[in-house]
């Protein structure tokens, strides 16, 4: 098999790219590992960007998001009892966010590849990158047992953390960031209609508690919980206990309960790798940085890195130039590390770090204060939640 361009990895970043590149007339064929089932059943994040909207949209991928998904102008931060909201509407000029599950946001991705005869190959195992200090990178893979190959001008690693894209750069070359943190969130899907019509983000002595929705009749609910957390120790009723007691306002907020459709935990850490490129290997996405979830930016940075990629990719099969591909990195850690800074701070003024002293717990309250009555504090946060916007920087003397 032969294309112009190899993407490792069907989640967000790979298939926008897949179709990003197919709009610049680019050829490019995706390997995924796991059955088209499973990664359109996949329980993740659940908020897109007013940017990540409006690409969807400008690519004629946001037909169903825009039916079914639900825009909100504001948050809710919760603390000491009391609601204080963020309004996204006022502070940033009209700016919202999307309420759509990020399987559904696969779903109509796939479909749309599918339909306009873009390759696909799911189920792509022992997937193995060759050659890519060269420019002709080879991917040897199997499928249903038989030894396959591909060869391409440039390889999209989107395969997110886990993935071998990254470890297929030689030793030395990267430098990793990587902060863990000793708390993760246990996370439910509810057959419950939400019990407020915007996300509260919830600071509470117990620890941090999020109520997010995925419809008028599901809610998806978080808890922070050990990073190790034993499921089992977790019936349905501890947990909407807990949510009760960590969500709880002063004048008797009621949460809805229901039917748990889904449970699992997530570990949260910070990480980064520098550069994102190597030869013909350009990272995406998960697999060269990860954020706690706190901020709802993983997936949208996910789609910030592959929109620079496509341009370097435009400009390069276009004019024969690789001025934009050789700033991919330094133009995508500009908002890499914007993005870990915001999901680091969302992260640390909502959760109890088990070393806190009274002193911390203090300031941290303090900031909560400070955040929800300046105006000049809740327009930081207003700004960065609904996305900063996408910029190329400038260019090099
Ligand atoms: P991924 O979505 O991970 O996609 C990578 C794809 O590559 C996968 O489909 C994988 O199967 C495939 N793959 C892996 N290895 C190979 C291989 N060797 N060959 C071929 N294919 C391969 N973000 C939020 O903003 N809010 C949240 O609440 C939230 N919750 C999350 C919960 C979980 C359990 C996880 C894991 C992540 C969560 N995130 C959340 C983060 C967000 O989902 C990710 O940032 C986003 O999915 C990144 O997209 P991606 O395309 O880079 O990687
Ligand atoms: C959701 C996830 C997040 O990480 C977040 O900050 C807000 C909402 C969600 O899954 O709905």
């Amino acid at each position: 098999m032969k294309t112009q361009v190899g993407i490792v990895g069907a989640g967000p970043a790979g298939l926008v790219l897949a179709h990003l590149l197919e709009r610049a007339g680019i050829e490019s064929i995706v390997l995924e590992t796991q059955p088209r089932q499973y990664i359109e059943g996949r329980v993740r994040a659940g908020v897109l960007e007013q940017g990540t909207v409006d690409l969807l949209n400008e690519l004629a991928l946001g037909e169903r998001m825009m039916r079914q998904g639900l825009m909100h102008y504001g948050i809710e931060l919760r603390f000491k009892g009391r609601g204080h909201r963020i309004d996204f509407k006022q502070l940033t000029g009209g700016k919202g966010v999307m309420i759509y599950a990020q399987h559904e946001v696969i779903k109509d991705l796939v479909a749309a590849r599918v339909a306009a005869g873009g390759q696909i190959c799911f189920e792509a195992r022992e997937v193995g990158l060759h050659e890519i200090d060269s420019e002709n990178p080879v991917i040897r893979f199997t499928q249903n047992g038989a030894a396959m190959e591909l060869q391409c001008d440039f390889i999209a690693g989107c395969d997110g953390f886990h993935g071998v894209c990254r470890d297929s750069i030689p030793s030395g070359v990267l430098k990793t960031y990587d902060r863990e943190y000793p708390f993760g969130w246990l996370g439910i899907l509810a057959e419950a209609p939400p019990a407020s019509d915007e996300l509260i983000y919830a600071n509470h002595e117990r620890g941090f508690a999020l109520l997010s929705m995925r419809s008028p009749k599901i809610s998806r609910l978080y808890l922070q919980c050990r990073p190790d957390e034993d499921l089992d120790e977790w019936p349905d009723d501890r947990i909407w206990e807990e949510l009760h007691l960590r969500l709880a306002t002063r004048d008797g907020f009621a949460l809805t309960r229901g039917r748990v459709l889904q449970k699992g935990v997530t570990g949260m850490r910070s990480f980064v790798v520098e550069p994102m490129q190597f030869g013909s290997l350009f990272l995406a996405g998960d697999s060269a940085h990860i954020v706690p979830p706190t901020g709802a930016k993983g997936l949208n940075l996910a789609v910030a890195d592959v929109r620079v990629l496509a341009l370097g990719l435009e400009e390069f099969y276009r004019t024969g130039k690789r001025e934009l591909l050789q700033r991919y990195s330094e133009i995508c850690l500009r908002r890499v590390w914007k993005i870990q800074r915001f999901s680091w701070w969302m992260t640390s003024l909502l959760h109890k770090f088990g070393s806190d002293s009274e002193f911390d717990r203090r300031r941290q309250l303090a900031e909560l204060d400070y955040v929800t009555s300046s105006l000049a504090a809740s327009t930081t946060l207003a700004e960065n939640y609904v996305g900063l916007p996408f910029e190329l920087g400038q260019e090099p003397e």
